[in-house]
């Protein structure tokens, strides 16, 4: 599905990903050609991509309203096949990007600018771009919803504030144009939410907001576990063997051991005690809990394993590091030290 408006020389063309329900948005100055897009999808960067070239757009940015749980973005895609610099709210904590923005900062795009409203409360790092009369909501505020506040930071007495103080105070006919939909709707304007907002609208206050929020009871979004970890590093290099680890096991470890890079680690996440019992031969002890004091000396290696005595402990310190940004990652699952006993691997200690 796609619909184009353009108004004075500002074109807006809102493209849908199907599987995630999830709205991109190309924003074009048709004067100068510069371009912007809003929260793209992984899957549909040939979409994108094939826009941009055919409609000679020249990205300068790709802007993130906050880092998505239900969808892989392709703005380190995006960046390297076009230089686009990648937008994020500060807030959010993502070192992989070029800018990042605060509440109040402007970008220019052709003759227009772009605002960045802060509204965390989804995620404590959304962030809303203003542009023209079009306000990109992200989740923060959907057409007749807003974003669940229940995982990432969220925090309903925040969201509903930044909705009414912020949102609400745009001019009523301001476009509003949410990073999702799922009843088919693609827009609404300022206006009307204030007015039919089922949580938000009608003059709520924050409790009743407060006490809507607490009580959706909602499923976990499928893609949760890859995506956040993906989106943190701006979907650069995505690879879901690093995050979805079901097939690496001890003996494949050991394979790994016997070839070691110069540039490469193993990590064994068990307690000190374990670790002095036994562990593999040249492995660095980093109990779980402590990997994220060590970050900067593992991101310094092109590839750190990560093994435990179960694989438990070593996939949890795997997604705890992938959600500060290290992706060198990869680590044994359901097997672990007793395994590669058994298997009568070397030993050291
Ligand atoms: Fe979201």
């Amino acid at each position: 599905m796609t619909t184009a408006t353009s108004t004075s020389g500002l074109l807006c063309r809102q493209l849908f990903d199907r599987d995630s329900f999830t709205y991109t948005y190309l924003l074009v100055d048709t004067a100068t050609h510069e371009g912007a897009l809003v929260d793209p999808v992984m899957e549909q960067f040939d979409r994108d991509l094939q826009y941009i070239e055919e409609l000679g757009i020249e990205l300068l940015y790709v802007l993130e309203t906050h880092a998505h749980a239900d969808h892989i973005t392709s703005a380190g895609l995006l960046r390297q096949k076009t230089g686009a610099k990648i937008v994020f709210s500060e807030s959010a904590g993502i070192e992989a990007i070029d800018i990042a923005l605060i509440d109040g900062d402007e970008l220019k795009l052709g003759n227009y600018s772009i605002k960045a409203i802060a509204t965390p409360g989804h995620t404590s790092g959304c962030m809303s771009y203003y542009i023209d009369d079009k306000v990109f909501t992200g989740d923060t505020l959907l057409v007749r919803g807003c974003g669940r506040t229940d995982f990432q930071q969220g925090d309903a007495q925040m969201l509903y504030d930044n909705v009414t103080s912020k949102l609400f105070t745009l001019p009523d006919d301001t476009i509003v144009y949410p990073a999702h939909d799922y009843k088919g709707r693609t827009s609404s304007s300022i206006g009307e939410e204030k007015r039919w907002n089922p949580r938000l609208g009608g003059g709520q206050n924050a409790s009743g907001f407060i006490d809507i929020m607490d009580n959706l009871n909602l499923d976990m979004p499928k893609k949760i576990n890859e995506a956040v970890p993906a989106n943190v590093n701006v979907g650069v290099d995505y690879n879901p063997r690093r995050y979805v680890h079901e097939d690496f096991s001890m003996s494949d470890l050991h394979t790994a051991w016997q070839q070691l890079g110069d540039n490469e680690a193993i990590v064994d996440n068990r307690r000190a005690e374990e670790f002095a019992e036994g562990h593999v031969p040249g492995s660095i002890n980093l109990p779980l809990g402590s990997e994220g004091d060590r970050a900067d000396e593992l991101k310094a290696y092109d590839k750190v394993y990560m093994y435990c005595r179960s694989g438990r402990r070593a996939q949890t310190a795997l997604t705890n590091l992938s959600l500060i940004g290290v992706d060198n990652l990869v680590c044994v699952s359901h097997t672990g030290m007793p395994n590669w006993i058994a298997a009568g691997y070397p030993v050291e200690g």
